[in-house]
């Protein structure tokens, strides 16, 4: 199984350009490894606890449950919009997940994995956690990042987290394929370096946080946010679960090591500390680990941090009204390397589709599809003997859906879609070149005619199973017009010159991609 999961996203605002992105790269992500023949659970969903979700609630005089209800509703509405298609839905205020979250408690706590103390340290209201001194700045202050900082002096439960940082750094150091890209391993060994001796506060008294779960062994306290949002991977994974829960069977889920993609600003701590060593305490061994994917951030044209203060947040609903759905889909996984943050430009956006799906694609399509319906009656022929240059098409494809496979099984997305693209401006040269449209002036040429076209139409077939991971809805109507039905059984391993039978009749052609025309001239 190849078991795909996502951040689950904070439900005390509405889903932003970031949210939107991570979900259709795991999307993304999940549809291409479909193809490429393995058996995908995708896991994404919302984090739903907390302190922040209490205030803000409270704030607008609603209960936390009613705010969370609302709020969930704008992200599953997104997804759908955006074609995100998951397999399982995380919501921590799921009662399978409360349960899951209590048998992890009581079984760490049998175990002597968690203690209660009285700590008296500064807090941060605005991350939900105390400070350490690690955490102050060069001139010792603790930074605007953590919002407004208070001291206090609390008992809590603590999971000894201490017991298991050596594990967890040899685990680090000797695993090449633990964290992706492996630049972020460097950061993650230095975080621990910083990080030896300091157990996890878990608990938060009942005073100050009401929404959230409750300790099973003692009611005056709910769970930690971060303790309780980890533990989704595994709960609605089927961990722990009741035989008649509808989650799905934990073994086969986690059969092969998972990948969790998550943003740049939770490896560290939280998934590259707290939930690898909360992992080895409950017993999962080196080989049940799972891998993270960490992507990097859009920020704002000009590289600024996008931010709800500073007001310059794009929404992604707003953005798929605009532009369309296919346009937000392919901008947010084609202009951003996997791994590194990008600039969200929308004069990108718009140059991106117009030139690489609206012209170059779109061309290609016109071209097979409209000249096999004028010239040819809609019927394709294989043709006559090859020239050089039907050759060098049909190699420009090999080494186009070998290069796209490369690219894609490294995570690698826009490397993906820049293989494919190579291959649909090569068409077009080729088209230019072998002029279809002159062979056709002249009866004599009727079989060189069949055969460029086939050429192209066979491209434009191969374009849509491999574009189908990224624009699944384009893709589908790509195919229907070059009448491959196939494509939802197709593997990448099935792909080979001849999809297209001699004598294959095709359909009426329709634009897939049309042009953005924005304002500017
Ligand atoms: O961190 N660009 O939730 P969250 C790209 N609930 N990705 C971004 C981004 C940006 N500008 N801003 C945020 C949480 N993200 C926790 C996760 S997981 C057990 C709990 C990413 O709503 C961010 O890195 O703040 C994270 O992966 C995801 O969006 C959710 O962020
Ligand atoms: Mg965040």
């Amino acid at each position: 199984m190849f078991f795909l999961t996502t951040a689950i996203d904070y439900t005390n605002g509405s889903p932003h350009i970031g949210h939107a992105y991570e979900k259709v790269l795991a999307d993304v992500i999940a549809r291409y490894r479909r193809l490429r023949g393995d058996e995908v659970y995708f896991l994404t969903g919302v984090d739903q606890h907390g302190q922040k979700v209490q205030q803000t609630a409270e704030k607008e005089g609603v209960s936390p449950a009613d705010f969370v209800a609302r709020t969930t509703g704008k992200f599953t509405a997104l997804w759908e919009k955006l074609g995100v298609n998951y397999d399982g839905w995380a919501a921590t205020t799921d009662e399978r997940h409360k349960a899951c979250v209590r048998s992890i408690l009581t079984s760490l706590k049998n175990q002597g994995q968690l203690y209660k103390k009285s700590h008296s340290g500064h807090y941060s209201v605005r991350q939900e956690q105390f400070l350490q001194d690690r955490d102050r700045d060069e001139a010792g202050n603790f930074g605007p990042e953590w919002g407004e900082v208070v001291e206090i002096e609390e008992e809590n439960w603590y999971f000894k987290l201490s017991d298991h940082t050596d594990w967890l750094k040899s685990f680090i150091e000797s695993d090449p394929a633990v964290i992706i890209p492996s630049f972020r391993k460097s950061e993650l060994l230095n975080a621990l370096e910083k990080n030896s001796g300091i157990d996890l506060c878990i608990s938060r008294p009942k005073e100050r946080l009401q929404w959230g779960i409750e300790f099973p062994f003692d009611p005056n306290y709910v769970t930690y946010v971060w303790f309780d949002a980890l533990i989704n991977y595994i709960s609605f994974a089927g961990y722990h679960a009741a035989a008649d829960s509808g989650l799905p069977d934990f073994d086969e889920i986690w059969s092969n090591r998972p990948i969790h993609i998550i943003g740049k600003d939770i490896l560290i701590p939280a998934h590259g500390i707290y939930w690898l060593c909360m992992l080895h305490a409950m017993g999962f061994s080196d080989a049940q680990m799972p891998r993270l994917l960490v992507h990097g951030f859009w920020n704002s044209r000009g590289g600024d941090k996008m931010s709800k203060s500073t007001g310059n947040i794009v929404d992604p609903d707003l953005l798929a009204d605009q532009f369309s759905t296919e346009a937000v889909r392919y901008y947010l996984v084609r202009d951003i390397v996997t791994g590194k943050d990008s600039d969200f430009d929308m004069d990108r956006l718009v140059m991106l589709f117009n030139t690489e799906l609206a012209n170059e694609l779109g061309n290609l399509c016109n071209r097979a599809l409209n000249m096999s319906q004028r010239f040819t009656g809609g019927i394709l022929h294989h043709g006559g003997p090859l020239t050089e240059d039907d050759t060098a098409l049909q190699a420009s494809l090999t080494q186009s859906i070998h290069d796209y496979q490369l690219a894609m099984d490294e995570f690698e997305i826009s490397k993906g879609l820049e293989a494919l693209s190579r291959h649909i401006v090569h068409c077009n040269q080729y088209a230019e070149r072998m002029k279809p449209w002159e062979l056709n002036k002249n009866p004599e040429n009727h079989q060189r005619l069949a055969t460029v076209l086939y050429h192209l139409a066979e491209s434009v077939a191969h374009a849509s199973v491999l574009l189908s991971p990224i624009l699944p809805d384009a893709a589908a109507k790509l195919a229907a017009q070059i009448n491959l039905p196939s494509l939802t059984t197709l593997k990448l391993a099935d792909l080979h010159w001849g999809l297209l039978p001699d004598g294959h009749l095709i359909e009426k052609p329709l634009p897939i991609f049309p042009r953005i025309i924005t304002e500017k001239p």
